[in-house]
């Protein structure tokens, strides 16, 4: 087998695969003016995925992530759950979603051979959430993470976004969840885009709340936090625990400590581009070549090329930011 490596002697196992950039919510830093959907054509169909994915198996992708948008705005995604576990070499499959409808699919995905599912939740707040979200109820999000956990698609792990001034009074709040209901918290650096939720002036790209000041307060405030091995994972958080709670705290500090030297992830956007790097736009198109023939050999060639124009890190640092694309057309 020849394994996908990067020029940086990276191996990349993890592909991250967008099904759809429609979303039903509107979150405040992710959403600037809305660019008009894809068309259904340009989407990737199922057998498209399945057939790209088949490839990225015979070259050591072993992990699955579905996206979006919102992944679950796709139709029946339980059926591309199923193709996808029948594909030789993949061991585990999992869904990041807003969980607005999750409730009423958790069971259904489970059987098809989802394993897990994070969940975007970035307040606790009913108000709050439906301000942050633009028209999301947190009812229907807090029933989706039961629903979730009942059907077994475990760990289940809670992804926070926090903006200063709009929701990091809820540090604390989140935190205890994993003392009394057991939730795997993961809070995520704010990354900004050069076309994202900034742009309509309710927040500014320095209202990133990094890791360090979030250990502070939750230090400060309710004790130690001792560093533990993930639950179930192959992205770039890292783990603690308070004393008392079954849940973790993880942190994603993909501005202030950048992780890209462990980097093991590709991306696949819903219109069939290879994405070496969520924070870099050079992109590789497979879908034309895809429907114009191309052999099982060919595609594998451009995923190779695909490890091999991977940069070695981002710069937003250097304020160089991503611009052909905002986040909901990547899917994080
Ligand atoms: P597991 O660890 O396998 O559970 O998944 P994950 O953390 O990789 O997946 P998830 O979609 O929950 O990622 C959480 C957030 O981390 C994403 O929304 C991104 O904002 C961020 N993230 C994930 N992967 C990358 C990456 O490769 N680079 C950067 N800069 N951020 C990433
Ligand atoms: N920076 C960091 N995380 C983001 N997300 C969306 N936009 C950003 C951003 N600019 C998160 C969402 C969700 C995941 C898919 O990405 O909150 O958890
Ligand atoms: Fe990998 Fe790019 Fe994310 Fe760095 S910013 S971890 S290189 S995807």
């Amino acid at each position: 087998m020849t394994c996908l490596v990067d020029n940086f002697q990276r191996r990349i196992n993890y592909l991250r695969i967008s099904v759809t950039d429609h979303c039903d919510l509107r979150c405040i830093y992710c959403t600037a003016h809305q660019v008009p959907r894809l068309s259904h054509d340009d989407i990737l169909r199922y057998e498209e995925i399945e057939r790209i994915v088949r490839a990225g198996a015979q070259m050591g992708i072993t992990s699955l992530r579905l996206t979006g948008g919102e992944p679950l705005m796709r139709p029946h995604l339980e059926v591309l759950v199923g193709m996808l576990k029948n594909i030789d070499g993949i061991d585990d499959i999992s869904m990041t979603t807003n969980a607005t409808v999750l409730a009423r699919h958790a069971e259904n995905l489970a059987a098809a051979g989802l394993d897990r599912v994070n969940i975007s939740l970035d307040s606790l707040n009913a108000e709050k959430f439906h301000y942050m979200t633009g028209r999301g109820k947190l009812s229907t999000v807090l029933e989706g993470i039961e629903a979730a956990r009942k059907a077994g698609l475990n760990p289940v792990k809670i992804n926070t976004v926090l903006l200063k001034g709009i929701n990091d009074s809820e540090i604390l709040d989140f935190a205890a969840k994993t003392v009394t209901d057991g939730w795997h918290v993961r809070f995520i650096e704010y990354m900004p885009f050069a076309c994202d939720g900034s742009q309509g002036s309710t927040f500014a790209h320095n209202q990133t709340v990094s890791d360090a000041e979030i250990k502070d307060i939750i230090a400060g405030n309710m004790g130690e936090l001792t560093p533990v091995m993930p639950s179930k994972g192959y992205g770039p958080a890292k783990y603690y625990q308070l004393e008392n709670a079954t849940g973790t705290i993880g942190f994603i500090g993909a501005v202030t400590d950048c992780f890209c030297s462990k980097c093991n992830r590709m991306r696949l956007t819903a219109d069939g581009r290879l994405r070496p790097c969520l924070l870099d736009d050079e992109e590789i198109d497979i879908k034309t070549p895809m429907r114009r023939g191309m052999s099982d050999e060919e595609l594998r060639k451009l995923m190779s090329q695909a490890a091999d124009i991977k940069h070695e890190k981002h710069r937003l640092g250097e304020h160089v930011l991503p611009a052909a694309r905002q986040m909901w057309q990547i899917g994080g």
